[in-house]
């Protein structure tokens, strides 16, 4: 048996069958106890609500692909703050972020569990997957020992990847060695791969792991996450529930192969700074077993990959159908860099570029529903009874999308973060505008740990587009014109992280000079023959 599994094999698996047992059992209790005993009893006046069926709710007025916008729809008619039942969940939408820093940020002791995913086995309490987990203690060593190597690798400057990464990013757009939409995948990977792991290596098989995660813990991305009674039917009746266990067995083989080849080259020397390597040096420190961290390293390199796609491809094609701002930020590289690539110390120079980014970040939220944070307990707020166990979510498309916040919410407007008469202006423009602190990096206990690593990377990667290419819609082979792009259609999304189907943009360089600039800079950031990726699965 290959040493890949010896980890699994270390883990107590009696104990932790009974745990669950004892858990389920003073779970079902307890709910059945607390129903007699606080039957009728409530803490305020019930929230305002769409209504619907008994069970499902207002079924008719949702669309898998793009539940946000009836979010925000209902918004408008029910309040800032609502709840819906749907499939016999209780969502609790908030759409104002001042509500919803009072609840998910001020009242973050009991507002900072997660709903168990239908699907994924043990979500909330196998110390497998951080950004799900439940309040418990997995949570508080893996979050702290993520923020530890996240900032530990933001003060190492990303070990100076960032720009030869992008480099190679641009470098193949020119030589058109993939579609766009496939090496903005590439390029997230493979920065993702660096830093959990020290290489590139294992990208590909990284990121197919990841994509199939996004698919199975979704709502629109398996009929059980939806229905999830479905959850107890066996697996040959149910196959959704085949494909997650066929989904874990490959995700352990590629999270197990890429930590224990992370660990040999540890031992003769030859392992590049990376989390990894940062936890064989601090291993006593960070007080973690060896599976919370081999975890927490593997799904930290998943996370950082498909957090990072939505906002590149949105800032691609939302950029492709505005020329004017690609020339504003041209004209702000050039004049600022004289010819040189941006990199990560660049950003305060750049405001211009950093405007486009959160701009599009607004426009076209890459987390537009928000992730949803379970109530523990029944609340109180503003007179109001907000039920134990519903899922509060903090709309991101409703709060980035209206008027109230921000004039004319629906134009893609960079100006307002450059016009000192513009209400979202903030000085100084070294700092501002800037990505981190953004509703869409959540709210409280549980915000993400990544933003200074989603700002970096978007600043290089997008500089490095700007810097060599001037972008525009497709071509239409028919009639030789540039298509309109449909973004309402290309925004729409049955998963909580949007990443959207390939499409083809063009990508023309600015002139015959900055292509040649563009291939000696390649050449010289000596990326293009060390560290292949492997091209197999682990
Ligand atoms: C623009 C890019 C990104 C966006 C929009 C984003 C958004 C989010 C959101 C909405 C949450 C949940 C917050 C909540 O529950 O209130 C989250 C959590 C998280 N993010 Fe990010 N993220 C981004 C990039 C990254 C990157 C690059 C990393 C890794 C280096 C990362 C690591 C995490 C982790 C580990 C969590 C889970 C925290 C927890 O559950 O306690 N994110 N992110
Ligand atoms: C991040 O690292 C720096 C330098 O190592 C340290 O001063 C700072 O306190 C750290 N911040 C956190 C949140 O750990
Ligand atoms: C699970 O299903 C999705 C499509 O629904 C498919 O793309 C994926 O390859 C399947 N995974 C496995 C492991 O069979
Ligand atoms: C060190 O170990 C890694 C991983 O097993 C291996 O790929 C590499 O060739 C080894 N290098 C040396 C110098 O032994
Ligand atoms: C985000 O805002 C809070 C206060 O609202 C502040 O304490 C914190 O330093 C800010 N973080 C960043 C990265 O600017």
């Amino acid at each position: 048996m290959s040493s890949q599994f010896v980890g699994l094999m270390d883990l107590p698996a009696v104990p932790v069958f009974h745990g669950i047992q004892l858990f389920s059992i003073a779970f079902v209790v307890l709910a059945f106890t607390s129903r007699l005993f606080f039957r009728g009893r409530t803490l305020g006046k019930a929230l305002p609500t769409p209504g619907g069926l008994p069970w499902a709710g207002p079924v008719w007025a949702v669309e898998a692909s793009n539940i946000y916008t009836t979010f925000k729809a209902w918004s408008e008619k029910f309040g800032k703050l609502y709840e819906v039942k749907l499939f016999g969940q209780n969502l609790i939408i908030i759409s104002d972020p001042a509500i919803a820093k009072e609840i998910l940020a001020k009242k973050a002791k009991t507002v900072s569990d997660r709903p168990a995913l239908a699907l994924v086995k043990g979500s909330k309490d196998s110390g497998k997957y951080l950004p799900f987990l439940g309040n418990n203690d997995h949570l508080t060593r893996q979050r702290r020992f993520g923020v530890l190597i996240n900032n530990y690798t933001h003060q190492a400057n990303y070990h100076g990847r960032m720009l030869p990464e992008a480099t190679r990013f641009a470098h193949q757009l020119l030589t058109k060695s993939d579609s766009p939409f496939m090496l903005v995948d590439q390029v997230c990977g493979r920065l993702s791969c660096r830093m959990a792991f020290g290489t590139p290596a294992p990208r590909a098989a990284i990121s197919r792991s990841a994509h199939n995660f996004m698919q199975n813990l979704s709502p629109g991305g398996q009929i059980t996450n939806v229905l999830t009674f479905l959850r107890h039917l066996p697996s040959w009746i149910n196959s959704d529930k085949h494909n997650e266990s066929m989904r874990v067995d490959i995700e352990d083989r590629v999270w197990y192969g890429s930590y224990d080849k992370a660990k040999a080259a540890y031992e003769n020397g030859t392992l590049r700074a990376s989390y990894a390597k940062y936890y064989f040096d601090q291993r006593e420190k960070t007080g973690l077993s060896e599976h919370e961290a081999l975890h927490g390293i593997a799904m930290m390199a998943t996370v950082s990959i498909l957090t990072l796609i939505a906002p590149l491809q949105r800032w691609i094609v939302v950029m492709a159908q505005h020329p004017e701002w690609q020339e504003a930020v041209q004209k702000e590289l050039d004049e600022v860099l004289h010819g040189r690539m941006a990199d990560y110390d660049d950003s305060p120079k750049l405001p211009t570029l950093r405007a486009t980014i959160l701009e599009s970040v607004r426009w076209a939220s890459p987390v537009p529903t928000g992730i949803p944070h379970r109530l523990e307990e029944d609340m109180e707020y503003n007179g109001y009874h907000l039920s134990k166990n519903s899922n509060v979510l903090a709309c991101d498309w409703s709060m980035c999308r209206s008027n109230e916040y921000y004039k004319d919410a629906e134009t893609f407007n960079p100006s307002r973060y450059l016009d000192p008469d513009s209400p979202a202006y903030k000085e100084p423009l070294t700092e501002f505008p800037k990505l981190q602190n953004h509703s869409v990096f959540g709210w409280g206990r549980r915000t993400c740990i990544g933003q200074d690593y989603a700002a970096i990377q978007m600043l290089v990667v997008c500089a490095a587009i700007m810097y060599a290419f001037n972008i525009s819609p497709p071509t239409d082979p028919k009639t030789g014109q540039k298509t309109k792009l449909n973004l309402q259609e290309l925004l729409s999304t049955p998963n909580v992280i949007p990443i959207m189907e390939p499409i083809d943009i063009d990508f023309t360089p600015r002139s015959d000079a900055h292509a040649q600039r563009l291939q000696e800079a390649y050449r010289s950031s000596q990326i293009q023959d060390a560290e292949q990726e492997e091209d197999e699965c682990l």
